[in-house]
């Protein structure tokens, strides 16, 4: 009876040992963890961005707690947390996991563990599709890779992207950091466009207009005078010209509508009839 005890004792304590070493371990090599700049990434390395460009982007954006941000590739989660500590809500996607966990510890040091979350997974295997605000650090082609999964989020999210462009989809503003910013001090912000191509029947006649990125050109029918058209959409909202007179208003899916403001003052409105 004795000698079961003992054993067990032995046994317990030895059990004990083994957990107390391997969450030491842990702890340890957690602590140890130390990224370095320029190191490797699955797509792309880690160079963070600077914090005054962080700040820089953020006010790009014109964030507020009504946004949700998602940063693509969120590293040691900066972006993530400087959005959270301004009460919004964010989230980073990050292959890399010992990343994840130095953000996640250092989101939890902030105190902002409840706004600012992360996830390991692959950003091009990711839905980000609930994004009010998407922010990134990426590269020229990876952003071409992501750029018609962009395109297709709801009219209105904000783009930003630390130093590369998107190609022929021209930034909507560009912005450089001052302060002691010296090395990936500009930004780059994009509104998502409403989809607006196609034949519009306006009370002054059918509106033909085609669409690349933001920009709007066209022509407008009446009889047999036809004039052209430019504009621009800002999200969902559109401005175009058109025959000297300036039409500025809403898109809601096949239907616009909105006030004139040079020209007249009349109210407008268009039907979608093909896209
Ligand atoms: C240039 S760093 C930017 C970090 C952070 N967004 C910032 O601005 O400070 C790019 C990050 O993307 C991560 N990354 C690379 N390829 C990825 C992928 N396919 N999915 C998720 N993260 C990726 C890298 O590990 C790295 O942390």
């Amino acid at each position: 009876m004795k000698s079961i005890r003992s054993i067990s004792k032995i046994f317990l304590k030895v059990f004990l040992s083994i957990i107390i070493a391997v969450s030491f371990a842990h702890a340890q090599s957690e602590q140890a963890f130390t990224p370095e700049v320029g190191q490797a990434g699955k797509d792309v390395v880690w160079v963070p961005t600077p914090q005054a460009l962080v700040d820089k982007m953020l006010d790009m954006a014109k964030v507020t707690p009504k946004d949700y941000i998602i940063d693509l590739g969120s590293g040691d989660g900066r972006i993530v947390i400087t959005a959270a500590k301004r009460g919004v809500r964010a989230h980073g996607i990050e292959y890399n996991p010992n990343m994840v966990a130095l953000a996640k510890r250092n989101a939890a040091k902030e105190g902002v563990s409840d706004k600012g979350t992360f996830a390991e997974a692959d950003i091009f295997e990711s839905d980000f599709s609930q994004a009010t605000v998407i922010t990134m650090f990426l590269l020229p082609d990876l952003n071409i890779r992501l750029r018609p999964k962009i395109l297709s989020l709801k009219p209105g999210t904000r783009i930003v992207s630390n130093t590369f462009n998107m190609q022929e989809w021209e930034a909507d503003e560009t912005a450089t950091a001052q302060d002691d910013c010296t090395d990936y001090c500009t930004a780059y912000l994009w509104i998502v466009p409403a989809n607006v191509g196609g034949t519009w029947k306006l009370s002054e006649g059918e509106l033909t207009l085609e669409q690349s990125f933001q920009m709007i050109t066209g022509t407008l029918r009446s009889g047999k005078v036809s004039t052209p058209v430019t504009g621009k959409l800002n999200g969902n909202q559109i401005r175009f010209t058109a025959d000297g007179t300036l039409y500025v208003g809403l898109v809601n899916g096949n239907s616009m509508n909105g006030n004139m403001q040079v020209g007249s003052n009349d109210k407008w409105s268009a039907t979608r009839m093909q896209q």
